[in-house]
């Protein structure tokens, strides 16, 4: 280590996070990651986790905390953009491919190709390049990089070879940063050296510096929300010693997955596969003897298809729900359902390759719906006569005289694994995919076959054993004993089947196989294990999808508790290729320490010296309900290594809402964080930016911290599916905060002028860096006009945060204030003055300030929103955050496409007459007049007669001389931001202005 490393040299260093991020190109690698869903580095540990957080991002903000925020914000930015890999020679390695040196040759232009490479034999080819290989002289010829040359000299002109293009598209083309950590970055060190005054070659050497420059020691950073583990992770991989907790075991266990699994030693990962391994035969050898799971032929059970069968109150037939007969698209198999007169009842036949219309007909069932939301019902045609009941009305469904719900089915009790005959619904076993190795060649061959009374046998021999052991294995801990406790989701399968315990959502063949899995794996194994247990339940969808997709689904498609008419059970040849399976490889530095605490984060007593938090702000999903499906396996009988966590979702410690609660528990949570920090420590906190409110929220919450704010940054973070189904783009608000120091005091009137001016300060800092970068090296803006917005909400709270006391009123206690509803409290007062300010100062270009401020919220959204038009921006998410910013109240009645990527604002012909009545955001607004004259004039109406309804249109035209001014104004403004976007607008619009200007007055 050089002496430049000196403990403490960084101590009261801002950090780069508080000054810069590049937001634009973070959004695009974020968004990338996202969308690769279970390609991602930690999912295979379990998909059911939806919510979790970019590592890219994660990385961006740790690093953010660590790294000091210099007098030369170009530099660092340049330096922070090395170590993300997102610098053109890192897009060396995160290519497909690294060219060839031939084809390097054959592209660029060298002056002396002897400058890089070496060329066998010599004398034939040119000294300059480029080469044309396709001279036959040039047949024998090699070329190899000259080995004295520096990976960065190497990286610098294989950079060149890159396409030209934009970010987005580039990283489209690319590795993830994330997949390349370990190989992208070897080119860096020599200039972030420099720049730092650091002696590293590597992440953790790096870190491990620079947390020593600040803090004294290797940094320690914590995640007090876990969940499944990507921000600890990233912490860790990048060399910090960490601290992860949450409230809920399964968030821990997948985070001592992320740790120990992913980031395991290759020591450590062999025996996990011997382990697999193991397991695997144990399972096959006690499954195989008890014999229920081959046909005595040499096939073995796959795929167990189960449906729910009743007795129809009309008919007294028993009928099967099925509502698709179809089994499989691939092998064209269909369920047959055949009536049975004299046991009044249908036999269920499996037929393959049938038809493309059998096939098709199949898609109905003996289950419909009229429509999606409606009451599906059951339907079978007895004689000639079609029957439908609701199956509502099967259920009994009722509402008592006191207004609850109920139905008639019965509540299973604790030792059912199966219904009793006299119950509502049975279940039957309908259809077996059956599998056995090929005779020749690799691979197996797949049928599906109907059910024979040797298999009916075989469902027996499970039933019993399960009957036999039940009560034993329930002790023991490896089928669950737990009760379902009433909440949102969890009252869904008490509800709709009567099942009161967790393992009611199991079949026996599903417990068999789940609970030998569980009383034979140990901690490494685990989360394979539950992985299984949810792709083996009474709620995993059967998925007859075709192109090879068909198959047993997740219980966790989405995050709910959806019970099923019909569904799947794994034989263990297909449970095994979950156990039996490759996880991504990143062993983690070895020197780092990490801790892992089951723990509300308001009880963390350890100190830590950053903390990264992604908390649940009004988060839909309750996981603190639904991993109970998965706490029930495993609390009774945990391995050594999760014995000390708290078996228990502690579902009333949970946070979770929006409402008073929520603020108090996250203020004890933040509290608490804050107190284990230093006076120097960093705070980051992400949350979806989802509602108006969270503003107010979030600030009055670190407010009664102790916290203050100092920077603000949005990164998008939503993927496409969630787009298709018609929600809003997401991103995420980082919020950086620090200890809140002193106890200053301020009046409202002295804040108006702070804020103003540190807003101005802001927002001209990052235009100012926006320049920098430009004149630099990059094509594309660093910050664009929403990112300048949220760093100037930021730099308002940053103001009105650092004060104890504003108007001798004691601000924490103002946050901590209880809401009357409808009522604004002097927080939000506060908040709401400071996010105008910011506003305010984000003037386009070309609008006068005077007039900008007389301008309504709907006005200056359009107006804003052209400005960005103009300049090539076209993201929804832009216009759903101005919106916000100027208190739109309905922005979509001013758009021309919604599409994300290709949202646009009407234009003055498609506005036509509309929203010009009272009810409409623009009613009698000057705007509003002028793109009606644009329409007009672009119809080719008179011009005499556009002006004189421009007059009628906007009111007191002539008592107030500035509504023309304003009028001419914004003519001007319309008639430039149009030119490249609607040139026949923007020529009207210039007449316009004209005929405005050359009115004659009085
Ligand atoms: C939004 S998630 C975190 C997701 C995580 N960042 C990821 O990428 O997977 C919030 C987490 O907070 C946890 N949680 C809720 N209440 C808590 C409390 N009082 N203390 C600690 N953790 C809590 C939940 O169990 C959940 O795992």
């Amino acid at each position: 280590m050089t002496s430049s490393v000196t403990p403490f040299s960084l101590k009261e260093a801002p950090a780069l996070i508080e000054r810069l991020l590049p937001v634009q190109k973070l959004s695009v690698e974020a968004y990338k990651e996202q969308m690769a869903n279970v390609g991602k580095t930690l999912t295979a540990l379990g998909s059911y986790w939806k919510g979790r957080k970019p590592l890219v991002l994660n990385k961006a903000c740790i690093l953010g905390c660590l790294l000091p925020a210099t007098g030369n914000p170009a530099r660092d930015l340049e330096i922070f953009e090395r170590l993300m890999a997102m610098d053109d020679e890192s897009f060396v390695v995160r290519w497909k491919r690294r060219p060839k040196p031939k084809e390097i040759v054959a592209r660029l232009s060298l002056t002396q190709i002897a400058d890089y490479f070496i060329v066998e034999p010599e004398g034939i080819l040119p000294a300059f390049a480029p080469v044309d290989w396709s001279n036959p002289d040039y047949k024998k010829v090699k070329v190899v990089w000259r080995e004295d040359l520096t990976e960065m000299q190497r990286r610098r002109l294989e950079a060149l070879m890159l396409p030209h293009m934009p970010y987005r598209e580039r990283v489209n083309e690319a590795q993830r940063c994330e997949e390349v950590m370990d190989t992208v970055h070897n080119h860096i060190w020599d200039t972030v050296n420099a720049h730092l005054g650091t002696d590293a070659q590597s992440f953790p050497e790096l870190v491990e510096q620079l947390g020593i420059m600040r803090f004294g020691h290797r940094p320690r950073v914590a995640d007090t929300f876990s969940g499944s583990g990507q921000i600890p992770f990233e912490a860790a991989r990048l060399g910090c010693d960490v601290y992860a907790s949450d409230l809920n075991p399964v968030a821990c266990l997948l985070t001592w997955g992320a740790f120990h699994i992913v980031g395991g030693s290759s020591e450590y990962r062999m025996e996990l596969k011997q382990q697999q391994l193991e397991l695997v035969k144990k399972i096959q050898a006690e499954i195989d003897r008890l014999g229920v799971e081959t046909d005595g032929t040499g096939w073995r059970g796959r795929a167990y298809l189960y449906c729910i069968e009743v007795k129809c109150p009309s008919t007294g037939w028993i009928v099967p729900l099925l509502p698709s007969r179809i089994v499989s698209i691939d092998d064209s198999a269909i369920a047959e359902i055949l009536p049975d007169q004299t046991r009044k009842r249908y036999v269920i036949e499996i037929v393959t390759g049938v038809s493309a219309s059998r096939l098709k007909a199949a898609t109905k069932g003996t289950v419909r719906t009229d429509g999606q939301g409606a009451d599906p019902y059951l339907v079978h045609t007895v004689g000639g006569v079609e029957y439908r009941t609701k199956i509502s009305t099967l259920r009994g469904d009722y509402r008592s005289d006191d207004g609850m719900n109920g139905n008639r089915l019965r509540l299973w009790g604790k030792h059912d694994f199966k219904p009793h005959p006299e119950d509502i619904f049975q279940e039957r076993l309908y259809c077996i995919q059956w599998m056995r190795k090929k005779k020749k060649g690799k691979g197996y061959e797949f049928q599906f076959r109907t059910v024979t009374p040797g298999d009916q046998s075989r469902e027996r021999i499970v039933e019993e054993f399960i009957a036999k052991h039940l009560a034993d294995w329930q002790a023991n801990g490896w089928i669950p004993d737990m009760r379902i406790e009433s909440g949102y989701n969890t009252d869904q399968p008490i509800r709709e089947r009567g099942w009161t315990h967790w393992h009611h959502l199991f079949n026996p063949r599903q417990l068999l196989v789940n609970a030998l899995l569980d009383c034979h794996s140990g901690a490494a194994l685990k989360p394979a294990f539950i992985n299984v247990v949810q792709h083996n339940a009474k709620l995993s969808r059967w998925d007859p999808s075709g192109g090879g997709r068909a198959g047993i689904k997740q219980v966790f498609d989405n995050q709910a508790l959806n019970t099923l008419l019909n569904y799947g059970a794994r034989g263990t040849e297909y449970v095994i290729q979950l156990i039996d399976r490759d996880y991504k490889k990143y062993p983690l530095p070895p020197t780092t320490q990490l801790q892992i605490a089951a723990l509300p984060a308001s009880q963390i007593i350890e100190p830590q010296d950053i903390f990264v938090t992604d908390p649940p702000y009004g988060d839909a999903v309750k996981y603190e309900e639904i991993l109970e499906f998965f706490i029930a396996w495993l609390r009774k009988n945990p391995p050594p290594e999760f014995a000390d966590w708290v078996w228990d979702s502690r579902r009333s410690l949970a946070i979770k809402g929006e409402d008073e609660d929520f603020r108090r528990d996250m203020v004890a949570a933040y509290k608490r964080m804050t107190d284990c920090m230093p006076d120097n420590g960093i705070q980051v906190i992400m949350f979806t930016h989802q509602s108006g409110s969270i503003w107010a929220d979030m600030a009055n919450i670190v407010w009664a911290s102790g916290l203050q704010v100092t920077a603000a940054w949005y990164v998008v973070t939503e993927t496409d599916s969630a787009l298709r189904e018609g929600s809003y783009v997401k991103g995420t608000v980082l919020l950086v905060l620090r200890k809140r120091q002193g106890t200053y005091k301020t009046t409202r009137d002295d804040l108006a002028w702070e804020i103003q001016e540190e807003v101005q300060n802001q927002v001209a800092a990052l235009s100012g860096l926006n320049q920098e970068a430009k004149g630099l090296y990059r094509d594309e803006n660093v910050f664009e006009d929403a990112d300048i917005q949220m760093a100037g909400y930021a730099a308002a709270l940053r103001v009105l945060t650092r004060y104890a006391t504003i108007d001798g009123r004691d601000m924490t206690t103002e946050a901590l204030r209880p809401r009357v509803k409808g009522e604004t409290t002097f927080v939000d007062g506060l908040i709401a003055f400071a996010v105008d300010t910011a506003n305010q100062c984000l003037v386009p270009q070309g609008i006068p300030k005077a007039h900008w401020d007389k301008l309504r919220g709907a006005e200056r959204f359009y107006l804003k929103m052209l400005d960005m038009e103009a300049r090539g921006s076209n993201t929804l998410d832009n216009y759903q955050n101005f919106a916000k910013a100027f208190k739109v109240r309905d922005f979509r009645v001013l758009m021309g496409d919604q599409r994300a990527n290709r949202a646009r604002l009407k234009s003055a012909v498609e506005f036509g007459r509309g929203e010009m009545s009272e009810g409409s955001e623009l009613y009698q607004s000057v705007l509003r007049a002028l793109l009606y004259a644009v329409m007009e004039l672009v119809k080719s109406v008179d011009g005499k007669e556009v002006l004189a309804h421009l007059i009628l249109n906007i009111p007191n035209y002539y008592g107030d001389m500035t509504q023309r001014e304003l009028a001419i104004d914004l003519a001007n403004y319309l008639a430039n931001r149009l030119d490249a976007l609607r040139p026949d607008e923007a020529s009207a619009a210039r007449v316009l202005r004209e005929l405005i200007k050359n009115q004659r007055l009085g």
